[in-house]
């Protein structure tokens, strides 16, 4: 297995050796094609650049091929204003409509999150999306059953007692302050303890999230569920996720209620400049 290179079409421009992060590719010389070095396959990370930055398409791995990878759309660049009011008018949204999100519009959603980065490209995320809202009522409860535990216990190692209290109280009165009664609930896991599966996910949940206002959609982070997931046994076992793996974070995820025509300030960065 190799590169393969269109000899006609490449330029030698030496855009392929410069960009490869693993550094393995080389020309033997000014006028020679580029070609994988020895070992270049083990130590490739499958991320593309190679093909994806060749001027003349003349480039192609053994699993991706130049003429399958979708060209950027210069019509569709977004100015430095759009990405600043997508950024801002991002918001938690925790007031749904009933309405239920279209199972192809969810799985739209994933399929954007999986381009998000991963740490050497490992692509290790993995998702679980919760479809029913009666089934994201029932893991909620469960969270409340860890939060009354832990207040029959005076256990505050997570939170306050009050705020667990306060949160069972809610509960009890109808009010789900957990997973905000939102239609779906979309879990990103991964292999316990690794490292690059919770960047990865949180990356992607970011991602996700960020995204989901051009869908009509509107995602918060279930940090409590989350937290749940990892602590709670009942609460894992309903989740059933697969031997070795954990959660690493969450979306409540459906159309919102509301809309924001403003965007609330937040604190200055707290830079150090060296
Ligand atoms: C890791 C994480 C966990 C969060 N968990 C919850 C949660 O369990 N419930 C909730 O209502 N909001 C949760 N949030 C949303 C934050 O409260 C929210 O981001 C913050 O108040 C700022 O509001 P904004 O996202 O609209 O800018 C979480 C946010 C993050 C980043």
């Amino acid at each position: 297995m190799s590169l393969t290179i269109d000899l006609l079409a490449c330029t030698r421009c030496r855009t392929c050796v410069e960009i490869c992060p693993a550094g393995i590719i080389a020309m033997a010389g000014p006028e020679e094609a580029p070609a994988w070095v020895a070992g270049a396959l083990r130590l490739c990370i499958h991320c593309g650049h190679c093909v994806a930055v060749c001027p003349e398409s003349a480039l192609s791995l053994p699993f991706m091929a130049a003429a399958d990878l979708p060209t950027v759309r210069p019509d569709l660049a977004v100015s430095a204003d759009q990405v600043v009011q997508l950024v801002r008018s991002r918001r938690s949204i925790r007031v749904y409509r009933r309405k239920p999100v279209d199972q192809a519009l969810l799985a739209r959603m994933i399929d954007l999150a999986r381009h998000a980065p991963t740490a050497k490209n490992l692509q290790p995320v993995r998702w679980l999306v919760v479809r029913e809202r009666e089934t994201v009522a029932h893991l909620a409860g469960l969270v409340i059953a860890w939060m009354q535990g832990l207040v029959d216990a005076a256990d505050s190692r997570f939170f306050p007692l009050p705020l667990l209290q306060g949160l069972v109280a809610e509960w009890e009165a109808g009010r789900d302050r957990i997973c905000r009664s939102a239609p779906h609930l979309i879990v990103a896991y991964g292999a316990k303890a690794f490292p690059p599966a919770m960047s990865g996910s949180l990356i992607a949940l970011t991602t996700l999230e960020l995204a989901a206002p051009a869908f009509g959609l509107g995602a918060c982070w279930a940090g409590y569920f989350d937290l749940a997931a990892n602590q709670h046994p009942p609460l894992a076992d309903a989740l059933a996720l697969p031997d070795g793996h954990q959660s690493y974070g969450a979306l409540m995820i459906g159309h919102p209620k509301f809309g924001y025509p403003r965007m609330p300030l937040r604190n200055p960065a707290d830079v150090t400049w060296r």
